[in-house]
């Protein structure tokens, strides 16, 4: 079965709700006959007011983390039940800011996946190297333990998305050449494969992320191995994101 593309977009930290509201007002019609899934990942407190503005459209309500225990002393945390009552249906987790200023671990990623999982969210997991490591020579031992240890304890592959994201490519400009994020997006599909056979891997969703744009998304959706985007600083412009979603026109 083909894999069906999706192109999410990161708000990260910006747009209070009030102008999240009105990005999901522009966007709307630019992206009415989209043939992709189309998702906004939104700050937490956005989620109501950007659930209403999305009702009665294509767009599909994202958080960017959820907590991994389902309720209890964790000040500050959101459960994935709080985000699923408030109709989100997918969540970033593992982003690298949030593995960079928060502490995040593959250990955490792992637990943060499951809980998402059981409580019937798609996680949208981000992997990646640094560019220390990329010319290093590091991407696929990176990659690897990010795999063998985020990934652990899944059933079933077809349920979530992972987002390559490498460090390097983040709000820099500086996006990986589409045979590079191919390649790395094609070793992540075979690592995943043969670490977890017999768990749907085949119809694993990889996207790709990193300063993916209206001018380049197109050259990198065209890659096999790559099933779409998830886009941080182009996300917040309403044209830009559609025509991101627009790849194929
Ligand atoms: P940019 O698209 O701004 O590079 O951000 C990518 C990203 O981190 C999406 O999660």
């Amino acid at each position: 079965m083909a894999r069906k593309p999706i192109i999410a977009g990161n708000w990260k930290m910006n747009n209070t709700a009030s102008e999240g509201v009105e990005l999901v007002k522009a966007l709307k019609p630019l992206v009415a006959d989209a043939k992709c899934d189309v998702v906004v990942c939104v700050p937490a407190i956005d989620i109501p007011a950007v659930k209403k503005a999305v009702y009665g459209s294509k767009i599909k309500l994202g958080a960017q983390n959820v907590h991994f225990a389902e309720k209890g002393a964790y000040t500050g945390e959101i459960s994935a039940n709080m985000l699923k009552e408030y109709g989100v249906q997918y969540v970033i987790i593992g982003h690298s800011e949030r593995r960079q200023y928060f502490g995040e671990t593959d250990e955490t990623v792992n637990k943060r996946t499951l809980a998402a999982l059981a409580a019937g969210l798609t996680p949208i997991v981000c992997i990646g190297e640094s560019l220390e490591e990329r010319e290093g020579g590091l991407t696929e031992k990176v990659l690897d333990k990010q795999i063998a240890e985020g990934f652990k304890g899944i059933e079933d592959f077809s349920k979530l998305v992972i987002a390559y994201e490498p460090i390097w490519a983040i709000g820099t400009g500086k996006t990986a050449t589409a045979a590079q994020a191919n390649e790395t997006i094609g070793y992540i599909r075979k690592r995943v494969k043969k670490l977890y056979p017999h768990k749907n891997a085949g119809r694993l969703r990889i996207q790709y992320g990193g300063s993916m744009n209206a001018g380049n998304a197109k050259e990198l959706m065209a890659q096999p191995e790559i099933d779409g985007g998830l886009i941080g600083g182009a996300s917040l412009k309403p044209n830009d994101f559609a025509a991101i979603v627009h790849f194929d026109k």
